[in-house]
């Protein structure tokens, strides 16, 4: 029996339930929210579909109720605020640095084991806030941002290649924020052979720039902030780790000397299983990349300095 447990059950929280169950990931999903009703509703909607699609995943959804997470698996948080058009994600670190600091205080009385996947914004400083405030080892905290931001890339670059989805490779480094992603166009690829070789350099750069404001768009697009990639996203760390698939994803980790940093969550291609973050794979980067990836690393620094009022 696996089980799961959602904190937050807002459009990216439900989404990530809704693919955790229509794709069986887990044998029990619990969703939970604070406000009253919602976390029930979205629920009920879900286990309908569920019924639809002759599924048997079993989804829970109750309103602040953590006695019914206990024993959870793996507890993905996606509490706090998104962000408004022009609203960057590190303004949002006032708000949703007490909430996820709190919401961990509950998840860890009820699943001391659990693997937790920290969806919330800024992703890298709420992941590293976790790692300050409950001391779990390094390999059961995973910051999902990196995978959502390889499938932004390889979306792009399917729509420039005009290739099937499933065949380009692309993977994405560094904080995820608009600035700070690194899209790796050199190792873009459509079924192995380089894009380098397939587009032209300013198509390359076009696709890469799209990707690092990928969010952004969408939140321009929506009026808030994306849900139906980010929740799917979780749900695909959810399972790589839930089915111990080894699956090589790009997820933001702890840093003890990685890539010459340390003391910093930040996305870098990590190899998942049933210990959560069983490897960081280290790959020697060009000059331009490592000069990319330190400034990354600075600003990511930089936003985590902002937790001090809740350390
Ligand atoms: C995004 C948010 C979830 O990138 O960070 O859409």
């Amino acid at each position: 029996m696996s089980k799961v447990t959602v904190i937050g059950a807002g459009n990216v929280g439900a989404t990530c339930a809704n693919v955790l169950v229509c794709n069986q990931v887990a044998d029990e999903v619990v969703l939970l929210d604070i406000k009253e009703g919602v976390a029930e509703g979205k629920a009920m909607d879900i286990m309908q579909t569920a019924n639809i699609l002759n599924i048997n995943t079993r989804l829970v959804g109750v309103t602040n109720d953590y006695a019914m997470t206990e024993g959870s698996d793996m507890v993905v948080i996606t509490s706090g605020i998104p962000r408004k058009p022009g609203m960057t994600r590190e303004e949002l670190i006032g708000v949703n640095a007490g909430i996820v600091k709190s919401v961990m205080e509950n998840v860890l009385k009820h699943s001391p084991n659990a693997i937790i996947l920290c969806i919330s914004n800024p992703m890298d400083t709420m992941t590293y806030l976790i790692h300050k405030t409950t001391n779990l080892p390094k390999n059961r905290i995973i910051g999902m941002g990196g995978a959502l931001d390889s499938a932004r890339f390889k979306y792009f670059l399917s729509i420039a290649l005009n290739a099937n989805p499933t065949e380009v490779e692309g993977i994405v480094i560094g904080g995820h924020g608009d600035t700070t992603m690194i899209p790796l166009v050199r190792y873009a690829a459509h079924r192995g052979i380089p894009a380098s070789t397939l587009l032209p350099e300013e198509q390359l750069t076009k696709v890469a720039a799209d990707t690092m404001v990928g969010g952004a768009t969408l939140t321009k697009l929506l009026g808030t902030s994306a849900w139906y990639a980010p929740g799917a996203a979780g749900a695909q760390v959810v399972a790589a780790v839930l089915h111990d698939q080894k699956k090589l994803i790009s997820c933001s980790a702890l840093l003890e000397g990685e890539y010459g940093h340390k003391d910093l969550c930040i996305g870098v291609p990590c190899v998942l299983g049933r210990n959560g973050i069983e490897k960081v794979v280290e790959f020697e980067l060009t000059a331009t990349e490592k000069e990319l990836f330190d400034k990354s690393a600075e600003a990511v620094h930089k936003t985590n300095e902002a937790l001090a009022t809740v350390l």
